[in-house]
């Protein structure tokens, strides 16, 4: 699957992995020293580049789209013989993703974490004014692309489904003033 993001740092300015700021309050908060983290749907230029690390963390990039400086394009081809993650992310990547394909994928990342591991869920909000504008906005300007777009309560519906258990709102995760507005969940298990 590709998206024709052509390896760009950050698609989305709202994205928590598009400003310093929030980026280390997800260092801070989800990533101790020797952490294994998974960006779905990351680039090398993203949340990698500008995340400082804890001694001995380590970020793995999965994401099909050629160019992004992923690890592997696939979350299945990760080794299962590789310790499990502290942290997934996944930051702007479920609008693409159609439900069947989508819990099939919070499962399979799911199973990659370890006991006490956090998967951070960042996604545009389609309800309110302007996410619903920008929904209208995505289908006039790009029809060729089909979108999947998930509430904040369609996102934990799947999430309960595939075996997390514990949730929390982050939208302090959020970059300031961005549009379009994201919501952010913490899921645990
Ligand atoms: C809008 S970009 C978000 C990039 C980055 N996470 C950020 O915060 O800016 C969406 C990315 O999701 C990737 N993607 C789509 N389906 C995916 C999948 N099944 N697994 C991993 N990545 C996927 C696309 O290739 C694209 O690079």
């Amino acid at each position: 699957m590709s998206s024709g993001f052509g390896g760009a740092g950050v698609f989305n300015p709202a994205s928590p992995s598009s400003h310093d700021s929030t980026v280390a309050l997800v260092v801070r908060d989800y990533i101790p020293p020797g952490a294994r983290v998974l960006d779905i749907g990351g680039t090398a230029r993203g949340f990698k580049a500008r995340a400082v690390l804890p001694a001995g963390a380590s970020i793995t990039i999965v994401n099909p789209e050629p160019g992004v400086g992923a690890d592997v394009a696939d979350i299945s081809q990760l080794p299962l013989t590789e310790p499990p993650f502290h942290l997934a992310m996944l930051f702007g990547v479920m609008m693409y993703i159609p439900r069947e394909a989508l819990v099939a994928l919070l499962g399979t990342a799911k199973q990659r974490l370890r006991a006490g591991g956090v998967l951070l869920v960042a996604e545009p909000d389609p309800e309110g004014f302007v996410g619903a504008a920008e929904v209208w906005l995505k289908r006039i300007f790009t029809p060729h692309k089909t979108f999947h777009h998930y509430s904040a309560a369609e996102a934990r519906e799947m999430l309960r489904g595939v075996g997390f258990t514990r949730f929390q709102d982050r939208p302090d995760l959020r970059p300031k003033y961005r549009q379009p507005p994201y919501y952010i969940l913490a899921a645990g298990f």
